[in-house]
């Protein structure tokens, strides 16, 4: 299980490595358009904070393209890159060719049938948007829970995205996600609970502990 930030900037991928329990981070192509830095100089500094994985989209659409832009996308994060691949035909072909090479997270997946074909080609992620799949198609989690279903027992995992609130992000792991990716505000909202600062506050006030200053 693993909890990613899902942005492009660079400063709340400080923020989100400052919490000291955030695996990684995920990007695509219109989260760079948001960060405002080139591609290039949020992939170095996001290798520089050092996450377990950087999730990286290609958007070369060709074979050729493909390759050339995973391998630059490799020099400049260099560990624990995840190529973010597209599902489509030449989508798949790149995983099945080169996904031993490159571990592949094949995303924005809203059916089973592309999670058979991921799971064939070898893919180690699939990304299922989960919010937007409840509001086009009605049931996200529900898709979550078909998905487990049909990887069961496989190498591919899923990481669920497109997450808007606590519960649906809570509810992502319960329908069967392995990991889940969350936007900054959301990351920074799933560990504070106000009964628990509430809680806290009452045994700042009338507890007593070791005191470290005698
Ligand atoms: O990682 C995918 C995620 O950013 C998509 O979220 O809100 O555009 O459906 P959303």
């Amino acid at each position: 299980m693993a909890i990613f930030l899902d942005s492009a900037k660079l400063d709340e991928a400080r923020q989100a490595k400052n919490f000291g329990w955030v695996y990684g981070v995920t990007t695509n192509p219109s989260l760079m358009a948001k960060a405002g830095v080139e591609p290039e100089i949020v992939l170095k500094g996001l290798a520089e904070l050092q996450f377990h994985q950087v999730y990286y989209q290609l958007v070369s659409q060709d074979m050729d393209g493909m390759m050339i832009e995973a391998r630059k996308a490799a020099e400049l994060v260099k560990n624990g890159l995840i190529l973010k691949i597209a599902p489509t035909e030449n989508g798949f072909r790149f995983v099945a060719k080169h996904g031993k090479d490159f571990p592949c997270c094949i995303t924005a997946i809203f059916d089973p049938a592309q999670a058979l074909i991921a799971r064939e080609a070898g893919a180690k992620y699939i990304a299922v948007y989960v919010n937007r799949t409840t509001k086009q198609l009605g049931n996200g989690l529900a898709l979550v829970g078909e998905l487990a279903k049909v990887l069961a027992g496989s190498q591919t995992e899923i990481v669920a995205a497109s997450l808007k609130s606590r519960k649906e992000a809570v509810d992502a792991f319960l329908a069967g996600a392995q990991h889940i990716t969350v936007p900054c505000d959301l990351l920074a909202n799933l560990s504070i609970h106000p009964l628990s600062v509430q809680t806290v506050d009452q045994f700042n006030a009338e507890g007593i502990g070791i005191c470290m200053n005698s």
